[in-house]
Parts: structure tokens; sequence; C-alpha cells
């Protein structure tokens, strides 16, 4: 991968900057500009050296959301003109008014069917925009979208700063310290079942929560009640590996009630919302000799206030020795949310991307700029 930072004379050029604005937003307020801060230190480096940057990204699924709010929050790190327009006539004349130094943020790349479909046609209208491409997205170039996979194949194409740094921080996992303690939570086991298996293998400890821990009490043969779980994913065979680590206590929601309890004594009423504080206590030895911990996944139904074993978890690995790297999207909101990013050694800002990345140790978008 060539590095952004290697771009010399580049005064006057057009650098299209795929970005991953992809943040949240409700009511048109962003609840995280996260990966918007991220990507500020790559176009400031750009248009400092006196380029003209086109900024391209999605946002969301629907084709019609707009790119609008992105651009009002993106004014509070540089100055940004937003052109409601992809590969028309506006954008075409946006970009030869650019004078060096300027940047401009396009509508959202997926209002044109061409970008998911990984259209040519498409991905050579956008490369008729700019002279260099820049890939500043990691968290979406697990996808093969024609801006991630072919743009960089039409144009000179450069990692941007966050991506090479997701790269880097995420390649320790890969090669890891020992004792090295893996850490899985959250809901959607069929994302997470390739780097469970994987780490079943490279880890030296792996520690199951959230939803995906309700697959594991099944198969040990307890009764999770009316609990979420995946009946598609079957982990019985997974259950002999030594290095698993299944809590042995959960948080139920009782008639309305919060309850502590062992995973044997569940009952066919309770719903599973959180790991138990014991179990997650029994975690902190192991934390503590961890040269290396990747965490991902919450250990509850958080937004519900099944809070504790995320939050017990948190702290204990806030006070770490070892390197510690977050992965996931709700994983990394939260950190960001409890003010605790600072404390943890990466925290990555891809969701899907990132445990991609880590199941596969490379990303279609990585791949095409290679
Ligand atoms: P990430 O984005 O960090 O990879 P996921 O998207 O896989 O994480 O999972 C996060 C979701 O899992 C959150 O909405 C959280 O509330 C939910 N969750 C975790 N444990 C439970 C549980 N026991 N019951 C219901 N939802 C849970
Ligand atoms: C994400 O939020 O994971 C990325 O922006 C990718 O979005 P997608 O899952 O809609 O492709
Ligand atoms: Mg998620």
């Amino acid at each position: 991968m060539k590095s952004v930072k290697n771009l010399k004379n580049i005064r006057g050029k057009r650098v299209i900057v795929r970005a991953d604005f992809n943040v949240p937003i409700e009511g048109g307020k962003i609840l995280d500009a996260t990966r918007i801060r991220v990507a500020v230190p790559t176009i400031d480096m750009l248009r400092k050296k006196g380029a003209k940057v086109i900024l391209i990204s999605h946002i969301g699924r629907d084709p019609q959301e707009s790119l609008a709010p992105v651009a009002r929050a993106l004014k509070k790190y540089i100055p940004v003109t937003f052109i409601p327009d992809l590969v028309g006539a506006k954008a075409t004349a946006a970009v030869r008014a650019m004078k060096n130094g300027d940047v401009i943020l396009l509508e959202n790349l997926r209002g044109n069917a061409g970008e998911k479909a990984g259209g040519k046609k498409f991905a050579r209208s956008l490369a008729a925009l700019g002279d260099i491409y820049v890939n500043e997205a990691f968290p979406v170039s697990h996808r093969t979208d024609a801006s991630i996979f072919l743009l960089p194949k039409l144009l000179p194409a450069y990692a941007g700063l966050q991506l090479e740094r997701e790269v880097k921080e995420l390649s320790r996992v890969l090669k890891p310290k020992r004792p090295f303690l893996f850490i899985l939570g959250g809901a959607k086991i069929e994302t997470k079942l390739p780097i469970l298996k994987r780490y079943l293998k490279e880890a030296d400890h792996v520690f199951i929560g959230g939803v995906l821990a309700n697959n594991f009490f099944k198969a040990q043969g307890h009764e999770i009640g009316v609990s979420k779980y995946d009946e598609g994913a079957s982990v019985t065979a997974l259950l002999k590996n030594k290095k698993l680590i299944i809590p042995h206590t959960v948080v139920v929601d009782r008639a309305g009630k919060k309850k502590t309890v062992a995973t044997a004594e569940v009952k066919k009423t309770d719903s599973i919302l959180d790991i138990g504080f014991p179990s997650i206590e029994m975690l902190a030895p192991i934390i503590r000799s961890a040269k290396l911990i990747l965490w991902n996944g919450p250990m509850g139904y958080y937004e519900g206030g099944y809070v504790e074993g995320t939050e017990e978890l948190l702290a204990l690995l806030s006070h770490a020795s070892g390197d510690t790297i977050i992965g996931g999207g709700d994983t990394a909101v939260l950190v960001e949310r409890k003010k605790l990013a600072k404390k943890f050694t990466f925290v990555s800002t891809g969701g899907g991307a990132t445990l991609d990345f880590l199941a596969k140790g490379t990303l279609a978008g990585i791949q095409a700029l290679k």
C-alpha cells in the first residue's frame, strides 16, 4: 500500500478522498462524529499541500439519504462546500471551479445504483472527476462497492492515514503477543462465528458474552427461557475447546425485575440480558496477565439498562497493562460515550470491516490499493 503521506507535488491536483461518513444520525442530529473526526488529518494534509480535495462517501443504506448533515459537522474542522450532486453536471462544474486547497463534499455515493453494484461505468465517471484516489474509508473497505474496489484501479491509489493506522494496529492481533485474551460479545452471531473460530485457535483464552453466550448456554443444556439466540448457529462442537470461558452467572429479566442468577437456574419465562458481575470479575486475573486483549461486542443489552457486565468489563480493561484493542461499531460507540478511548491502545472505527480484517488479515478495498 502506498501512503498518502508520500504524495508530493500535488498542488492543483484533484484528489478524490473516499471517506466513510456513515455516522449514526437521528432527526438530522449526528450522535457520534468519530468517523468524521478521524478523516480530518488526511483531508487537512492534502489541502495544505494545495490539492483540490473531492470528498466522497456513502451514508446509511437508503439511497435517498443525504450527506448534508455530515457537511455541517465537517465544517467544524475544515472549510468545505457541499455539492448536492454526485457525477452530474453540477458536480463536474463544481470540481472545475475549485481552487487549490479547496475541499468539496459530493452527495451520497449510494444514490447511484452503480456504487453497490460495482458498476464499471459509474467508477469511470467518478474517476473522471479526479487525478488521484485516496482510500480513507476503512469501515467500508470490506465491500466491493465501485468507489472502494474499482476506483483505485482507475487512478493512482493511496491509503489514508486512518486506514493505515487501522491496518497497523489491528495487525497486532494477527501476530499476537501472549497471553492473548479475546472477548467476544454482541449479537449477530453469523458475522462473529468466523472470528470466533479463528481466535479459538490463535488466542489463549476466549470469553463469550452478549446474545452469543445464549447459544453456548443452550448448547450446554441450560434453559435460556425467552432469551434471544441464533437458531441457525450450532456451537456444540466448540464446547470442548479448553480456551473457551463461558460465564456461569447471568442477569435476567424476571417478571420485570433484574436478577443475577447462575446459568443453571434460568427459568422458562426469564430473558437473559447481561453477563453476571461475578463472571466478569473472574476474568480479572486473566486481564491482568494478558499481553494482548481484543474485545468486540457488548456483554449485554446496554441500551435497555443492562449495563453492569459491560461497564465492569470496561473498567477492568481500562486498567489493563497489556495492549488493548477494541473493535466493532457498538463497542466503539460505547467506549467513546464513556470517554474511555484514551485508556485503550486502539479503538477501531470499523464494524463489519474490523471483524472481517481480523478474520482474514485483509479486505477487498485494501487489496485493490496494492
Ligand atoms: P458490535 O457492533 O460492537 O460488533 P453487535 O452489533 O454485534 O456489536 O451487538 C451489539 C448489540 O447486542 C447491542 O445492541 C446490544 O444491546 C445487544 N446485546 C448484547 N447482549 C444482549 C443480550 N443478552 N440480549 C439482547 N441484546 C443484547
Ligand atoms: C459500516 O457502518 O459498517 C460501514 O459504513 C459499512 O456500511 P454497510 O454495512 O452499509 O456497507
Ligand atoms: Mg453493531
